[in-house]
């Protein structure tokens, strides 16, 4: 991998802007593409990995989605476009590639041979995995938060289990994936804006993108103008949000 970190993380952290005017400067291509890489090191949910991204550099492909992204600047003027799509609907597929890694890590020998963390781990994604994501349109899922309810009564039980709290998880490591990538930009003096503005189902018929596929964000890619950062950096007062217990 050819990403020379030129920045610390947290220089890179504070570098970082949503820019909203990128300069008609083209960026690398490869720069990019190694950016994404780094971004699918972020942390996963159970390490299921369901995300998915599209790399967009072709100048039609770009003007065709910043329209269904209402022309918004941070779309149009941008060089390339990265789009992070959450895949909550490949989870079985996850699931046996992580089943498939383990076996191989545990020396694909017999389970009988397993240790107990081994017979953990393997049950996990086995056992544990399938409770957690198995569904039909949302109504085993509603079955399994009332009985998770219940069970919660008398002892800490995960709650999240409904097709909605399901979607939140895919999006959560989305999310974090997309920072690791707009950070891995920075760190390379490259800029980027998140962008949740736009028409989800133009953007997936674009992508040839199932039903089932959700975008999480556009990102618009390229370097900073003069004009591109709208202000000053706004934060609510850190006493505020930083809690000490
Ligand atoms: C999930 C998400 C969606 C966003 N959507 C848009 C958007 O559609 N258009 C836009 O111009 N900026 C968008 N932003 C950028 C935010 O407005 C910006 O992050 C915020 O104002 C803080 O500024 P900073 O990123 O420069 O620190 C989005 C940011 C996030 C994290």
């Amino acid at each position: 991998m050819a990403v020379t970190n030129e920045k610390s993380v947290s220089e890179a952290i504070k570098y970082r802007r949503s820019v909203r005017v990128f300069k008609k400067e083209p960026i690398d291509e490869q720069k990019v593409k190694d950016c994404i890489h780094l971004a699918t090191l972020a942390a996963t949910s159970s390490n299921m990995q369901l995300w998915e991204f599209y790399h967009i550099v072709s100048p039609d492909s770009i003007k065709e989605i910043a329209a269904a992204s209402f022309d918004q600047n941070g779309a149009k003027t941008a060089q390339q476009l990265v789009i992070v799509v959450a895949r909550k609907d490949l989870w079985r597929k996850r699931m046996h590639a992580n089943i498939s890694f383990l076996k191989s890590q545990f020396g694909n020998k017999p389970e009988a041979e397993y240790s107990k963390r081994e017979k953990f781990a393997m049950n996990y994604y086995k056992k544990i995995i399938p409770t957690i994501y198995i569904d039909f349109f949302g109504i085993f899922g509603m079955i399994k938060f009332i009985a998770f309810q219940i069970i919660g009564l008398f002892q800490p039980i995960y709650r999240q289990a409904r097709q909605s709290d399901m979607r939140i998880v895919a999006h959560k490591s989305a999310g974090l994936a997309a920072q690791n990538f707009m950070i891995s930009m920075a760190a390379i003096n490259y800029d980027t804006c998140p962008m949740e503005g736009f028409d989800s189902v133009r953007i997936k018929k674009i992508l040839h993108l199932p039903s089932s596929g959700e975008i999480n964000m556009i990102i618009g890619c390229g370097l900073r103008d003069e004009q591109g950062i709208y202000g000053e950096r706004f934060r609510i007062p850190f006493e505020e949000v930083y809690h000490k217990i």
